[in-house]
C-alpha cells in the first residue's frame, strides 16, 4: 500500500525505532527491497534521488513501476515513494508524478528563504495527502554531485522548521553520505539531544545510515530519530556479489549471460543487507 510517511513515522517514534529509507537504483533494487519489507512484515521506504528518478526515465516511471509491484507481488506493508533530497522543481514534479513524500531540501540556503520555500512546499504536500521531509543543516558528503560540509544543524533553526507543520525532519548532526572517513568524529549525541528536545514530538531523519556503528544507531532512536537512510551499504554489497559472480566466470558458463542470472546475486544482496538494517532498526513486525 503506498502511503505517505507521517503515521508509519509517528509511529516509529513513540514505538522507538526507526524505519529504513533504502534508495533505489532500478528494477532490481526496487523488488529486492519491496520483498524483503514483505518478509520481514517491516514498513519501508524507497528513497529516489533526482539523479536516480532521470536514470529510471523520470518519477511517472517510477510511480507506475512500485504500484505495479505492490499489486503484483502482493506487498501488504505500508510503503513510501519519497524524493531524496529534492529541489523546488523537483519536489513539485515528484508530488505531480504521484510520489506519497517528498523531501525539500533547503539546507543550503539562508535560514529565512529555507522557511518560505518549505512553508510554501508543506502546504501544497498537504493538500495532495503527501508527507514533506525538511532538512536543516546540510549532510556532509557528495550525493549527486552536491557536496555537503557535515553541519550541525542549530536547534532553534530546528524548531522554526518543525513548527512550519512539516511531517519530518533532517538534521545534520556530523553524518555524512558516503563511506566515512577514518578520522571521523562519530555523531554529535548533544546536538541530537538539544534538536530532538527543540522539536519534540518531530520523528527525527538520520541521513547517511551507511557506515555508522550499530551502538550509534541504536542510541540514535532512543534520542528520537524515526527514520534512517541507506544508500551507499546496498551499492557496496550489490557491487561485491556481481563482482565475484564474473570473477568466478559464472557468466561463462551455460546461460550465465542470462541478466536475470548476472543480477540474481547481486540482488541476493541486497536482499541481505536490508534485512540487517531492518533488524537493527526494530522494525520488523511493525508493518
Ligand atoms: P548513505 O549513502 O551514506 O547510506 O546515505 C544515504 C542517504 O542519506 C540518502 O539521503
Amino acid at each position: 500500500m503506498l502511503v505517505s510517511v507521517t503515521e508509519m513515522l509517528q509511529k516509529a517514534k513513540a514505538g522507538k525505532y526507526a524505519v529504513g529509507q533504502f534508495n533505489i537504483n532500478n528494477l532490481e533494487w526496487t523488488k529486492a527491497i519491496l520483498l524483503t519489507a514483505e518478509e520481514c512484515k517491516s514498513p519501508v521506504i524507497l528513497g529516489v534521488s533526482e539523479g536516480a528518478g532521470k536514470y529510471m526515465g523520470g518519477y511517472k516511471a517510477i510511480v507506475g513501476m512500485v504500484n505495479g509491484m505492490l499489486e503484483y507481488l502482493n506487498i501488504t506493508v505500508p510503503v513510501a515513494i519519497h524524493l531524496d533530497h529534492g529541489t523546488y522543481d523537483g519536489a513539485m514534479a515528484a508530488m505531480e508524478a504521484g510520489f506519497s513524500s517528498i523531501m525539500f531540501d533547503g539546507s543550503h540556503y539562508p535560514i529565512d528563504e529555507n522557511i518560505a520555500k518549505t512553508t510554501e512546499l508543506v502546504n501544497l504536500a498537504h493538500s495532495k495527502g503527501v508527507s514533506l521531509e525538511a532538512e536543516v543543516g546540510a549532510i556532509g558528503g557528495e550525493e549527486d554531485g552536491v557536496i555537503g560540509g557535515g553541519e550541525v544543524a542549530d536547534p532553534a533553526e530546528c524548531k522554526m522548521i518543525a513548527d512550519l507543520g512539516v511531517d519530518i525532519l533532517a538534521a545534520g548532526i556530523g553524518n555524512i553520505h558516503g563511506k566515512y572517513p577514518a578520522n571521523w568524529k562519530g555523531l554529535d549525541f548533544d546536538a541530537l539531544a538539544a534538536i530532538s528536545a527543540a522539536t519534540d514530538p518531530m520523528p527525527l531523519v538520520l541521513h547517511g545510515g551507511t557506515g555508522i556503528p550499530e551502538d550509534m544507531i541504536k542510541k540514535a532512536i532512543s534520542l528520537g530519530v524515526s527514520k534512517i537512510n541507506v544508500n551507499t551499504e546496498c551499492q557496496l554489497a550489490f557491487a561485491a556479489a556481481t563482482r565475484k559472480y564474473i570473477e568466478d566466470g559464472k557468466d561463462l558458463e551455460g546461460k550465465g549471460f542470462d541478466p536475470r542470472k548476472i543480477l540474481a546475486p547481486g540482488v541476493e544482496a541486497i536482499k541481505e543487507t536490508v534485512k540487517g538494517k531492518m533488524e537493527l532498526f526494530g522494525s520488523i513486525g511493525k508493518a
